[in-house]
């Protein structure tokens, strides 16, 4: 398979990561070899060729600033913009992880349709395009005949769009119910555990759990979007994030937290869907709730059915290693599948 990745920061870096350290493992246990052709940067360089870059080299050049310091090689293109990149390369599929832009999609939502007319799959780990476009995006892959996989959109590589999908299909799912945000999970786990919130922020930019602008995360609008795209997938109708209740954690204090803990509980960012709506609050849970024991940037959600009852699942909702393995299990099903 040969995959062009837009966007190079934390999520495709993982990606890269995982393809240089991975790639013996990965061949031999489920026959997938995977080929990165392309790679586009806003601001630190793009890069082309038909054959495949090097991993390694690509991740040595970005740790030194920009693209431009990957060693020439014949057959090298350096200039193409994005645009053309996707209409151009030779990738079967474009990975779409450019920073997010909760309002309008772009640029990576004309970048998923140019991808879909030029005959390639798509798999985002950015959610911005399907919070714009949830129906327009599956609608023009259908046409094109080509695959839409979004499994890092929700809880990074926690995979549970595939249980709702797969594994409860044939179920109803009445509620949705989580913490779906891992900056705001580990923020309120710092601040219990002695840092300011400007602490606890700044430690969770560095590793590299908050969004490009952490507004987004500590307002409640990344855990909202990540309810849209859940609502999309769960029920077939996507809110808008206009239709979603939202509140963040700026206004909680290490004194509420402390009052909390007093009182036998803990503050928690809990988002909630249901076919009639979502809500993002902060909430104060007694400790014997099983999200309290959920900490740091770890997710959970939990999908109440009308056959199984209440199924939980926990796991990492951010990070560089967590998002690159979103995206893999998104490669090898397309793989699977074609
Ligand atoms: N900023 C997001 C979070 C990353 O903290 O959960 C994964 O969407």
């Amino acid at each position: 398979m040969r995959i062009a990745i837009i966007g190079f920061g934390v999520v495709g870096q993982g990606l890269a990561e995982i393809l240089r350290d991975k790639a013996a493992e990965l061949q031999a246990e489920q026959d997938f070899h995977c080929e990165i052709v392309a790679v586009a940067t806003r601001s630190r360089g793009t890069l082309y060729h038909p054959d495949g870059l090097d991993a390694a080299l690509l991740l040595e050049a970005i740790q030194k600033g920009h693209l431009g310091h990957y060693p020439h090689v014949y057959g090298l293109t350096r200039n193409w913009d994005a645009l053309t990149l996707v209409r151009q390369c030779n990738a079967d599929v474009v990975v779409e992880v450019s920073p997010t832009n909760l309002q309008t999609g772009q640029p990576a939502l004309d970048l998923c349709y140019a991808a879909f007319d030029s005959g390639k799959h798509v798999v985002l780990a950015n959610k911005g395009p399907l919070v714009a476009a949830f129906a327009a995006l599956h609608e023009r892959a259908r046409r094109a005949g080509q695959l839409l996989r979004y499994e890092g959109t929700v809880m990074a590589g926690t995979p549970v769009i595939r249980l709702a999908q797969q594994a409860l299909a044939g179920c109803r799912i009445i509620e949705a119910r989580g913490i779906l945000n891992g900056t705001t999970n580990y923020i309120l786990t710092q601040m219990g555990a002695g840092m300011t919130y400007q602490e606890a922020l700044a430690q969770a930019q560095k590793l590299g759990y908050a969004e490009t602008d952490p507004s987004a995360d500590v307002d409640g609008w990344d855990a909202a979007a990540k309810l849209a795209i859940l609502s999309g997938v769960l029920y077939g109708q996507p809110f808008s994030l206009q239709a979603i209740d939202v509140q963040g954690i700026t206004g909680i204090t290490v004194q509420d937290i402390h009052a909390a803990a007093a009182a036998g509980e803990r503050w928690k960012l809990i988002a909630r869907l249901t076919p009639q709506g979502g809500s993002v609050y902060p909430t104060h849970i007694p400790l014997t709730d099983p999200l309290a024991a959920v900490s740091g940037a770890t997710n959970a959600v939990t999908y109440v059915t009308d056959l199984l009852g209440s199924v939980t699942m926990v796991g990492s909702g951010a990070g560089r290693a967590s998002t690159g393995f979103a995206v893999l299990s998104d490669l090898l099903d397309i793989h699977r599948q074609c």
